[in-house]
């Protein structure tokens, strides 16, 4: 790598600022271009937007050593002459990938490229977006594809909570539009640590990502059912799990959820799915790995029914506690969170719920207060646990808050009570009776 190196990290959110913080402790200089102008002046004041271990305080060690600077200016590219996407994409209600932010990058970066710039392509895409992406810039800004500019995707597979190690840690997977761009960017990768892997294409890189993912939701999908079945037939499901399990090499089978979301488990499925649209629908079922998202969303209506079995009164006499509001435990993100759904969906059947999370640093969701301990159990009728936080766990150890609940009724959404006997309290939850 050059002394001359200036890196352009475009999008601060949870995998732009990791990467960016990654780079400046490795002594790299990088501009973050945000148009979350608030975002820029928190990062600019050596403030993380969000919790994420050891970033603090490699924003402040960055920002004083002039290696870490946040701007919306998108001039600023010009500066820069290795350009990382770390933009969000979403999926539209029809389960269509909605690329919009991510195909405006043309328009945004192409006025501001020179000869020997090197774009690398972090956000998740569906198979085929990055030649797309490399061809409409190449036509803007009339530099030659592979020679002139350097274009691959390299996908990003961190995960919340662990960014900073996994950064240093994790397989590298590359695949260049051409040899010179694989080339070029499997020497900048190696500036983060970890082995890199390369694929034959831009392509295969794209699909590797979505396999992660839509693999992950399979499996899950699966456990999701078994949970259905389980309840149908009176048999505790994590017990069966548990069992088949054990000693068994070839069986790996993940335990029951009520809920499994977030913003790339609830995304990247589809963007995998768009892969083949046409076969799905020629052939009458979907893929493997959608059908499984509905498996898992399922889940949550299943919760719904069981909690209005035992509360059949509803309305604003019967109080519930939902125990997480996060997508996932001991992590500081709402985004696409099922807790919220389940909140949600109980307040739309006229129930009082009240928010635990001890995570968030949300004060308030859906106009309700989030409380961080639980004596917010207190006259409540109903505790629903959505996510296992590690307070949670430690929580159900001795549980004495829960003698101050007026109905004393546990939905256990994620079986963080272990071997539950407790006289006077009713335990269910996802794949329990
Ligand atoms: N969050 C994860 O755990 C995770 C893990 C692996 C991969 N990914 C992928 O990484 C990508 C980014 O995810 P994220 O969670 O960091 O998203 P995010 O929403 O937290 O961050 C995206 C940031 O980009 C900014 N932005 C969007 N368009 C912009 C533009 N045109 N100019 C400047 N800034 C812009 C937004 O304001 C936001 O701050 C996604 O494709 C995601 O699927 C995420």
């Amino acid at each position: 790598m050059g002394r001359e190196d200036v890196f352009c990290v475009i999008g601060a959110g949870r995998i732009g600022l990791p990467i960016s913080i990654s780079l400046t402790n490795r002594g790299q200089r990088v501009v973050i271009l945000e148009r979350d102008e608030e975002r820029c002046r928190m990062i600019n004041n050596s403030e993380s937007p969000f919790f994420e271990k050891g970033m603090q305080e490699g924003i402040e060690r960055a920002i004083k050593n002039n290696h870490l600077t946040a701007t919306s200016d998108s001039s600023r590219i010009m500066e820069c002459n290795i350009i990382i996407s770390a933009i969000g994409t979403g999926v539209s209600e029809d389960g269509t990938p909605d690329i919009n932010d991510i195909e405006s990058l043309v328009s945004l970066i192409s006025p501001h490229l020179s000869i020997g710039d090197s774009l690398i392509l972090k956000t998740t895409l569906p198979i085929g977006t990055t030649r797309k992406i490399a061809e409409d810039l190449s036509a803007a800004s009339q530099l030659e594809l592979d020679e002139e500019l350097l274009v691959a995707f390299s996908p990003e597979r961190i995960v919340e909570g662990r960014a900073m190690e996994e950064l240093r840690r994790l397989p590298k997977i590359i695949g260049g539009i051409g040899p010179n761009s694989t080339k070029r960017v499997s020497e900048i990768m190696k500036i983060f640590g970890g082995e890199n892997i390369v694929v034959s294409n831009s392509r295969t890189a794209e699909m590797c990502k979505l396999l992660d993912n839509a693999y992950r939701m399979t499996r899950f999908g699966f456990s999701a059912d078994v949970a259905s079945v389980a309840w149908r037939n009176g048999i505790d499901a994590f017990e069966a799990i548990e069992a088949s399990n054990r000693d068994y090499e070839r069986n790996n089978i993940p335990l029951p959820s009520v809920g499994v979301s977030g913003y790339c488990l609830t995304k990247d499925p589809y963007y995998l799915d768009a892969g083949a649209k046409e076969l799905w629908i020629s052939r009458g079922f979907p893929s493997t790995w959608i059908n499984a998202r509905h498996a898992a969303d399922w889940q949550i209506n299943e919760a719904i029914e069981r909690i209005s079995e035992e509360l059949p009164s509803g309305g604003a006499e019967s109080k519930i506690v939902v125990a997480g509001v996060t997508y996932k435990e001991d992590v500081d993100d709402i985004r696409m969170s099922h807790g919220v759904e389940i909140g949600e969906k109980l307040i739309e059947r006229g129930y009082q719920v009240n928010w635990w999370d001890p995570v968030t640093s949300m004060d308030e969701i859906l106009g309700l207060t989030v409380s961080d301990g639980p004596e917010c159990l207190a006259g409540s009728d109903l505790l629903v646990i959505t996510v296992p936080h590690l307070e949670f766990v430690k929580w159900s150890e001795t549980a004495k808050e829960l003698e101050t609940m007026r109905t004393k009724i546990i939905f256990d959404g994620w079986g963080v009570f272990n071997n539950f006997d407790r006289d006077g309290v009713r335990y269910i939850g996802t794949g329990r009776n």
